[in-house]
Protein backbone atom coordinates (compact mmCIF):
# COMPACT_ATOMS: atom_id res chain seq x y z
CA UNK A 1 0.00 0.00 0.00
CA UNK A 2 1.16 3.73 -0.88
CA UNK A 3 2.93 5.44 1.64
CA UNK A 4 2.17 8.96 2.94
CA UNK A 5 5.91 10.68 4.34
CA UNK A 6 4.49 14.17 5.93
CA UNK A 7 6.58 16.65 5.42
CA UNK A 8 6.67 19.11 8.35
CA UNK A 9 8.83 21.90 7.49
CA UNK A 10 6.42 24.40 7.54
CA UNK A 11 5.48 23.86 11.35
CA UNK A 12 9.19 24.84 12.00
CA UNK A 13 8.38 27.90 8.97
CA UNK A 14 5.77 29.56 11.76
CA UNK A 15 8.09 28.72 14.74
CA UNK A 16 10.84 30.57 12.96
CA UNK A 17 8.73 33.60 12.09
CA UNK A 18 9.17 34.57 15.81
CA UNK A 19 12.07 32.53 16.93
CA UNK A 20 10.26 30.92 19.65
CA UNK A 21 9.51 27.33 20.33
CA UNK A 22 5.69 27.04 19.31
CA UNK A 23 4.75 25.30 17.28
CA UNK A 24 7.72 22.59 18.05
CA UNK A 25 7.96 20.27 14.93
CA UNK A 26 9.54 17.22 17.14
CA UNK A 27 6.15 17.25 19.08
CA UNK A 28 4.03 18.19 16.16
CA UNK A 29 5.45 14.68 14.35
CA UNK A 30 4.09 12.69 17.18
CA UNK A 31 0.20 13.89 16.16
CA UNK A 32 1.37 12.94 12.65
CA UNK A 33 2.38 9.87 13.09
CA UNK A 34 -1.33 9.28 15.67
CA UNK A 35 -2.86 10.28 12.13
CA UNK A 36 -1.46 7.89 10.45
CA UNK A 37 1.69 9.09 8.91
CA UNK A 38 3.86 6.57 7.57
CA UNK A 39 6.97 8.71 7.83
CA UNK A 40 8.13 11.97 8.71
CA UNK A 41 10.22 14.28 6.56
CA UNK A 42 12.42 17.25 7.10
CA UNK A 43 14.81 19.54 4.75
CA UNK A 44 17.69 20.86 6.33
CA UNK A 45 18.57 23.56 4.61
CA UNK A 46 22.09 25.55 4.71
CA UNK A 47 20.38 28.70 5.90
CA UNK A 48 18.64 27.66 8.67
CA UNK A 49 15.40 28.73 7.69
CA UNK A 50 13.22 26.17 9.04
CA UNK A 51 13.88 22.82 10.55
CA UNK A 52 17.29 23.31 12.95
CA UNK A 53 19.72 20.36 13.91
CA UNK A 54 18.04 20.09 17.69
CA UNK A 55 14.85 18.98 15.78
CA UNK A 56 16.67 16.66 13.11
CA UNK A 57 18.26 15.24 16.65
CA UNK A 58 15.38 15.10 18.93
CA UNK A 59 12.90 13.25 15.86
CA UNK A 60 15.27 11.01 14.99
CA UNK A 61 15.02 10.17 18.91
CA UNK A 62 11.38 10.37 19.32
CA UNK A 63 9.34 9.29 16.15
CA UNK A 64 8.22 6.25 15.88
CA UNK A 65 7.93 5.81 12.14
CA UNK A 66 10.58 6.37 9.74
CA UNK A 67 13.00 10.17 9.22
CA UNK A 68 14.01 10.97 5.68
CA UNK A 69 15.91 13.52 5.75
CA UNK A 70 16.20 16.49 2.66
CA UNK A 71 19.23 17.59 2.21
CA UNK A 72 21.78 19.41 -0.69
CA UNK A 73 24.84 16.77 -1.49
CA UNK A 74 27.07 19.41 0.69
CA UNK A 75 29.93 18.16 2.81
CA UNK A 76 28.30 19.74 6.40
CA UNK A 77 25.16 17.88 5.48
CA UNK A 78 26.74 14.62 4.92
CA UNK A 79 28.85 14.95 7.80
CA UNK A 80 25.23 15.27 9.78
CA UNK A 81 23.55 12.27 7.91
CA UNK A 82 26.38 10.63 8.70
CA UNK A 83 26.10 11.44 12.43
CA UNK A 84 22.04 11.40 12.78
CA UNK A 85 21.91 8.41 10.60
CA UNK A 86 18.11 8.97 9.53
CA UNK A 87 16.61 6.20 7.61
CA UNK A 88 16.86 7.81 4.30
CA UNK A 89 18.08 10.57 3.20
CA UNK A 90 16.70 12.43 -0.11
CA UNK A 91 19.02 15.06 -1.81
CA UNK A 92 17.69 17.85 -3.30
CA UNK A 93 19.42 20.73 -5.22
CA UNK A 94 19.25 23.81 -2.82
CA UNK A 95 19.08 27.90 -3.60
CA UNK A 96 19.42 30.09 -0.55
CA UNK A 97 17.18 32.67 -2.55
CA UNK A 98 14.54 29.94 -3.46
CA UNK A 99 11.39 29.72 -1.69
CA UNK A 100 11.06 25.85 -1.66
CA UNK A 101 12.70 23.18 -3.45
CA UNK A 102 12.04 24.13 -7.59
CA UNK A 103 13.68 21.92 -9.82
CA UNK A 104 14.83 18.46 -9.54
CA UNK A 105 18.44 17.88 -9.28
CA UNK A 106 20.49 17.71 -12.68
CA UNK A 107 21.28 14.05 -11.82
CA UNK A 108 23.20 14.31 -15.73
CA UNK A 109 25.69 17.11 -14.92
CA UNK A 110 26.59 16.51 -11.18
CA UNK A 111 27.14 12.53 -11.50
CA UNK A 112 30.35 12.23 -9.69
CA UNK A 113 29.53 14.55 -6.90
CA UNK A 114 25.88 12.54 -6.35
CA UNK A 115 27.76 9.53 -6.95
CA UNK A 116 30.56 10.33 -4.35
CA UNK A 117 27.24 11.36 -1.82
CA UNK A 118 25.36 8.25 -2.58
CA UNK A 119 28.54 6.39 -1.72
CA UNK A 120 29.12 7.80 1.59
CA UNK A 121 25.70 7.58 2.44
CA UNK A 122 25.43 3.51 1.72
CA UNK A 123 28.62 2.74 3.48
CA UNK A 124 26.57 3.79 7.05
CA UNK A 125 23.54 2.19 5.54
CA UNK A 126 21.53 4.94 4.59
CA UNK A 127 19.33 4.71 1.75
CA UNK A 128 20.01 7.27 -0.54
CA UNK A 129 17.08 8.80 -2.58
CA UNK A 130 17.60 11.48 -5.80
CA UNK A 131 14.73 13.97 -6.33
CA UNK A 132 14.62 14.53 -9.83
CA UNK A 133 12.13 15.48 -12.56
CA UNK A 134 10.77 12.58 -14.38
CA UNK A 135 12.68 12.54 -17.59
CA UNK A 136 14.47 9.39 -18.92
CA UNK A 137 17.58 10.83 -18.68
CA UNK A 138 17.95 12.10 -15.24
CA UNK A 139 16.30 8.65 -14.50
CA UNK A 140 18.72 6.53 -16.35
CA UNK A 141 21.67 9.07 -14.73
CA UNK A 142 20.17 8.07 -11.68
CA UNK A 143 20.37 4.39 -11.69
CA UNK A 144 23.82 4.55 -13.31
CA UNK A 145 25.80 6.31 -10.79
CA UNK A 146 23.76 3.97 -7.69
CA UNK A 147 20.91 5.41 -5.93
CA UNK A 148 18.59 3.27 -4.72
CA UNK A 149 15.42 5.52 -4.74
CA UNK A 150 14.12 8.62 -7.04
CA UNK A 151 11.78 10.60 -5.86
CA UNK A 152 9.86 11.97 -8.67
CA UNK A 153 9.05 15.52 -8.22
CA UNK A 154 5.49 16.27 -9.64
CA UNK A 155 5.44 19.93 -9.02
CA UNK A 156 4.68 20.61 -12.78
CA UNK A 157 2.03 18.19 -12.71
CA UNK A 158 0.32 20.03 -9.64
CA UNK A 159 0.76 23.52 -11.39
CA UNK A 160 -0.57 22.47 -14.78
CA UNK A 161 -3.80 23.41 -16.37
CA UNK A 162 -6.56 22.22 -18.53
CA UNK A 163 -4.66 19.71 -20.92
CA UNK A 164 -1.32 19.59 -19.36
CA UNK A 165 -2.70 17.83 -16.43
CA UNK A 166 -2.66 14.61 -18.43
CA UNK A 167 0.36 15.34 -20.24
CA UNK A 168 2.06 15.77 -17.09
CA UNK A 169 0.72 13.13 -15.17
CA UNK A 170 1.93 10.85 -18.20
CA UNK A 171 5.07 11.87 -17.57
CA UNK A 172 4.77 11.05 -13.91
CA UNK A 173 3.40 7.00 -14.75
CA UNK A 174 6.18 6.87 -17.58
CA UNK A 175 9.24 7.94 -14.94
CA UNK A 176 7.35 5.81 -12.42
CA UNK A 177 7.42 2.44 -14.46
CA UNK A 178 11.14 3.44 -16.27
CA UNK A 179 12.29 3.83 -13.01
CA UNK A 180 11.16 0.27 -11.41
CA UNK A 181 12.48 -1.03 -14.65
CA UNK A 182 15.72 0.06 -13.84
CA UNK A 183 15.28 -1.11 -10.47
CA UNK A 184 14.80 1.48 -8.36
CA UNK A 185 12.10 2.17 -6.06
CA UNK A 186 9.73 5.41 -6.63
CA UNK A 187 8.76 8.20 -4.34
CA UNK A 188 6.97 11.31 -5.75
CA UNK A 189 6.15 14.45 -4.16
CA UNK A 190 6.28 18.08 -4.25
CA UNK A 191 2.49 20.70 -5.03
CA UNK A 192 0.29 17.90 -4.14
CA UNK A 193 -2.88 18.66 -2.60
CA UNK A 194 -6.01 17.22 -1.41
CA UNK A 195 -7.59 17.97 -4.98
CA UNK A 196 -4.91 16.45 -7.03
CA UNK A 197 -3.24 13.75 -5.09
CA UNK A 198 -5.42 10.75 -6.30
CA UNK A 199 -4.29 10.21 -9.86
CA UNK A 200 -0.52 10.33 -8.73
CA UNK A 201 -1.52 8.55 -5.51
CA UNK A 202 -2.84 5.44 -7.94
CA UNK A 203 0.05 4.95 -10.25
CA UNK A 204 0.90 1.64 -8.72
CA UNK A 205 5.17 1.90 -9.04
CA UNK A 206 5.17 4.74 -6.31
CA UNK A 207 6.09 3.12 -2.25
CA UNK A 208 5.56 6.88 -0.67
CA UNK A 209 4.50 10.18 -1.38
CA UNK A 210 5.99 13.16 0.63
CA UNK A 211 3.21 16.03 0.88
CA UNK A 212 3.64 18.91 3.16
CA UNK A 213 2.57 22.49 2.32
CA UNK A 214 -1.60 21.22 1.73
CA UNK A 215 -1.35 19.23 5.05
CA UNK A 216 0.25 21.70 7.28
CA UNK A 217 -2.21 24.33 5.60
CA UNK A 218 -5.28 21.88 6.42
CA UNK A 219 -4.63 21.31 10.21
CA UNK A 220 -4.62 25.61 10.39
CA UNK A 221 -8.19 25.20 8.45
CA UNK A 222 -9.29 22.17 10.87
CA UNK A 223 -7.64 23.93 13.98
CA UNK A 224 -8.69 27.28 13.79
CA UNK A 225 -11.97 27.63 15.08
CA UNK A 226 -11.29 25.04 18.29
CA UNK A 227 -8.36 27.03 19.04
CA UNK A 228 -9.86 30.55 18.80
CA UNK A 229 -12.56 28.76 21.22
CA UNK A 230 -10.15 27.78 23.72
CA UNK A 231 -8.61 31.24 23.82
CA UNK A 232 -11.98 33.22 24.10
CA UNK A 233 -12.86 30.57 26.91
CA UNK A 234 -9.53 30.98 28.70
CA UNK A 235 -9.98 35.23 28.79
CA UNK A 236 -13.51 35.01 29.95
CA UNK A 237 -12.97 32.10 32.71
CA UNK A 238 -8.86 31.82 33.60
CA UNK A 239 -8.15 29.30 34.95
CA UNK A 240 -7.14 31.15 37.54
CA UNK A 241 -10.80 31.60 38.68
CA UNK A 242 -11.40 27.91 37.93
CA UNK A 243 -8.72 26.70 40.16
CA UNK A 244 -9.39 29.16 43.22
CA UNK A 245 -13.00 29.94 43.57
CA UNK A 246 -12.83 33.48 42.83
N1 LIG B 1 9.53 16.46 -1.79
C1 LIG B 1 10.58 17.32 -1.81
C2 LIG B 1 11.89 16.83 -2.33
C3 LIG B 1 10.45 18.63 -1.33
O1 LIG B 1 11.51 19.47 -1.36
C4 LIG B 1 9.20 19.04 -0.80
C5 LIG B 1 9.07 20.42 -0.24
O2 LIG B 1 9.90 20.59 0.86
C6 LIG B 1 8.14 18.12 -0.79
C7 LIG B 1 8.33 16.85 -1.31
C8 LIG B 1 6.81 18.48 -0.26
O3 LIG B 1 6.23 19.46 -1.05
P1 LIG B 1 4.91 20.20 -0.58
O4 LIG B 1 5.26 20.96 0.67
O5 LIG B 1 4.58 21.07 -1.72
O6 LIG B 1 3.90 19.14 -0.30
Amino acid sequence: MIRLGVNIDHIANVREARRTTEPDPVQMAFLAELGGADGITVHLREDRRHIQDRDLRLLKETIHTRLNLEMAATKEMIEIALQIRPHMVTLVPERREEVTTEGGLDVKMNQAKLADSIKKLHSKGIPTSLFIDSEPGQINASSDIGAKWVELHTGCYAIAKEDNVGLELAKIKEGAARSKNLGLLVNAGHGLTYQNVEAIASIKEIEELNIGHTIVSRALAVGLLEAVKEMKALIRTPRKEIFTGF
